[in-house]
């Protein structure tokens, strides 16, 4: 079976045809689909019926043939999940029980529903994420992205200039805080220090650049808090116009990838307590950091 796509807007994504995940797939396929997510940014596909270990041997590949760093260790909630696959359900992991949107852990994923970039605030940030939709709410629980690299094409020259140089500040702690100051504890806050990122990028398979901004993205290293602070959400802002996003409404048994180096996304809300929705990420890590 070949590897086929239709593109889903002007300016990013692709749905991918061709491709049975759970089956397995070859080297050659794996090539097109990182050429593909090299050029697009986001894949979809749909039908693919997997389980944990079928993802993560998929994502393993994919990170191996595209050259990308490791897959992401994320903290264990489940026996069957493994270290290396994320659960963002709203469901508890044995007894699949509808979790309160008041549990902590609700609150905290709702992070999610601002326009992000996964990891930007670890030292090396994630380059890929696939998220496999296997029980997905009847309305909402949508999926945004933005493309970043469409909306850079279109700066002005001044606006590219200026940013080219600049260093930003990313960190969990103080994107946390906007939804409740007490979310993270202490401890929690010293696990994730803030790093540097920078707010231009490229990427090396093809020379693209785009800016890199960000519900976790502080503040501009050397610039006064407020000011850097309102760069960085007038970047967002740009990124966010409708030209230059997509939303991806869930069937059950999509798989999404989408570019982390170039695209924000959100989750969109949904009725919490009343409608499941069982999501499991892989997370492709960067191969190093992008500033000092
Ligand atoms: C994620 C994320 C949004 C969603 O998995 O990193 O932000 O729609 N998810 O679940
Ligand atoms: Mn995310």
């Amino acid at each position: 079976m070949a590897v086929s796509f239709s593109k889903i807007t002007d300016v990013f994504g692709a749905e991918v045809d061709g491709v049975d995940i759970a089956a397995g797939v070859g080297e050659t396929a794996m090539r097109d689909i990182v050429d593909l997510f090299n050029e697009y940014s986001i894949l979809v596909f749909h039908d693919q019926k997997i389980n944990d270990e079928q993802q993560i041997r998929f994502s393993r590949l994919f990170s191996e043939i595209g050259h990308f760093g490791g897959l992401e260790k994320t903290v264990v909630q489940n026996a069957s999940g493994g270290t290396e696959i994320a659960d963002l359900s709203n469901v508890e992991p044995n007894t699949k029980v509808i979790i309160p949107p008041t549990d902590k852990r609700m609150v905290f994923n709702s992070g999610n529903e601002m326009w992000h970039t996964d990891s930007s605030f670890k030292r090396v940030p994630a380059t890929a994420s696939l998220l496999s939709g296997r029980e997905v709410p009847p309305t909402g629980g949508e999926t945004e992205f933005a493309t970043e690299r469409a909306a850079y094409a279109a700066l002005s020259v001044a606006m590219r200039e200026r940013i080219g140089p600049l260093v930003a500040i990313h960190d969990f702690a103080y994107n946390r805080s906007l939804i409740d100051p007490n979310l993270m504890t202490e401890e929690q806050k010293r696990e994730t220090p803030p790093v540097p990122q920078a707010v231009v990028r490229s990427n090396p398979a093809n020379g693209c650049k785009n800016f890199y901004a960000g519900a976790h993205a502080s503040h501009i290293r050397g610039m006064p808090l407020e000011e850097g602070r309102a760069l960085l959400g007038e970047l967002t802002t740009i990124a966010t116009q409708p030209q230059y996003t997509l939303r991806h409404t869930w069937r059950a048994n999509d798989l999404v990838i989408w570019d982390n180096r170039c695209c924000l996304h959100r989750g969109r809300p949904w009725d919490k307590a009343r409608h499941r929705r069982v999501m499991y990420r892989t997370t492709v890590a960067g191969v190093g950091p992008t500033a000092e």
